[in-house]
């Protein structure tokens, strides 16, 4: 736990995702931000470079690595694009975890080895118009009847809510026992009665297509429920203390794209005769930066390495998310600061990165979320 190293197989991963994300992602990422234009030729070719199934078993046609390497190729494509990172990591560790750790083998054959190999794109669906935070609430109910479930609800804020095929959908069965009445199920696009609502008009992460879903007697098999009746609420708690790790590298991704792109032009850009970092303004904001984004690293680094070490990291997740959004938040507002004139403009990229920064402290569990889950595991 306290060799600082990366082996040499997590320095390959770094090297790959770092060449992709400038070379595929840097060029168009503007205009993709300004038009919200999902990346589908790149997560296409992310699959095809294995980062859609990045943890997922050789045999399901994953790459069979760490989530340490997952974390680092998260912060490396975060740098540059949120939009196409976001995708991978719903895909990684929401979709393509959930259905490993708890789909039976049919399952797995039929979703797991088309998501992993990137072949197609999976979504999560907890949220709902009046269950965010509060995800128990949920009024998304499914109805057993015979060798079916009958769905009827709507999912709200839904990442890759149009790219996908597959969809982890979260549901009531049972509303007398409460969260121990919800459950999980697997619904393809384009069963009857399933309809994808608007596309968002977002403040950052504008690539990403989130969408509403409604599902209206929905027809899904039994087979397709993800472990028993009732378990669903843990399944989803579960699924989601690996990606708040995904999210917070994400964060720190972010952040650390930010940092680069103020660190090269404060050695350009010339104020009173010197470059901008020969004043000590300039030079302390960027120790601060370095400092926060290194500690955030940290905590990125020690929930990941937990969750492979086979340890509770559902505490270390909650701090590295919490941590780390934060981090992105005060990161990118200084990059922009750093930039001047030029950092309240598109073509400098830093505007992006603080618009995307926010989000991360919002989804997958706001920071006052993460704040119930850590203080609860502090006084449990
Ligand atoms: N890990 C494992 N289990 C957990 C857990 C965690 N982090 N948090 C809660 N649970 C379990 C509890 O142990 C309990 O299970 P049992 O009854 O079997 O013991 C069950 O969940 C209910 O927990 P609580 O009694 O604590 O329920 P609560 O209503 O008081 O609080 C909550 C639950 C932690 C606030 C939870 O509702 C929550 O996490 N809310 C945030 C929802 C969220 O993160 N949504 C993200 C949607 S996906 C997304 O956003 C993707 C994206 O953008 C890209
Ligand atoms: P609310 O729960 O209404 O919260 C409003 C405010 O109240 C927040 O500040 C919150 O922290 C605070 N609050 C609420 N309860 C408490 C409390 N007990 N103590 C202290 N403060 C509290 N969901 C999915 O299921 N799948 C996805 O793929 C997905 N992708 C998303 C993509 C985007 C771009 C966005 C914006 C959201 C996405 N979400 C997704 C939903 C996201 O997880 C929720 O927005 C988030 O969990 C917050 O829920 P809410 O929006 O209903 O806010």
């Amino acid at each position: 736990m306290m060799n600082f190293q990366l082996t040499e197989e997590h320095l390959a991963v770094q090297e790959a995702a770092r060449e992709f994300a400038q070379m595929e992602l840097l060029p168009g990422v503007i205009d993709r931000d300004s038009e919200a234009r999902f990346p589908a030729e790149q997560v296409k070719k992310m699959g095809e470079l294995g980062f859609l199934g990045m943890m997922v078993d050789p045999s399901y046609h994953g790459g069979g690595m760490d989530t340490l390497s997952y974390v680092i190729a998260m912060e490396e494509l975060s740098k540059i694009d949120a939009s196409a990172s976001v995708a991978m990591s719903v895909n990684n560790s929401l979709v393509c975890w959930g259905l490993e750790k708890y789909g039976t083998e049919a399952q797995k054959e039929k979703y797991l080895k088309p998501l992993a190999s990137g072949e197609i794109l999976g979504a999560f669906c907890l949220s709902e118009p009046e269950a965010g935070s509060d995800a128990t609430s949920q009024r998304t109910e499914a109805v057993l009847d015979g060798d079916h479930y009958i769905l009827n609800g709507t999912k709200n804020w839904i990442t890759n809510g149009s790219s996908a095929s597959v969809y982890l959908v979260i549901a009531q069965t049972d509303h007398s026992k409460g969260h121990k009445g919800i459950s999980a199920f697997i619904v393809e696009k384009g069963w009857d009665g399933f309809v994808i609502g608007k596309k968002e008009d977002k403040m950052g992460i504008r690539g990403s297509d989130t969408h509403s879903l409604m599902f209206t007697d929905v027809k899904v098999p039994v087979e397709n429920r993800i472990g028993e009746e009732g378990f669903g609420f843990n399944f989803a708690m579960e699924t989601l203390n690996g990606g708040r790790i995904g999210i917070a590298a994400q964060a720190l991704g972010i952040a650390a794209g930010a940092y680069e792109f103020s660190l090269a032009y404060s050695k350009e850009r010339k104020a009173f005769g010197k470059p901008i970092s020969q004043h000590q303004a300039i030079q302390f904001k960027l120790a601060d930066m370095a400092t926060q984004i290194e500690a955030a690293r940290l905590l990125v680094y020690k929930a990941a390495v937990l969750k492979d070490q086979g340890e509770d990291y559902a505490h270390a997740s909650a701090m590295a998310k919490l941590y780390a959004s934060e981090v992105a938040m005060n990161v990118t507002i200084e990059a922009v600061q750093i930039h001047g004139g030029y950092g309240y403009v598109k073509e400098y990229h830093v505007e992006r990165l603080m618009r995307d920064a926010k989000i991360t402290q919002i989804y997958e569990g706001t920071s006052e979320i993460q704040k119930i889950v850590i203080s609860r595991s502090i006084l449990r």
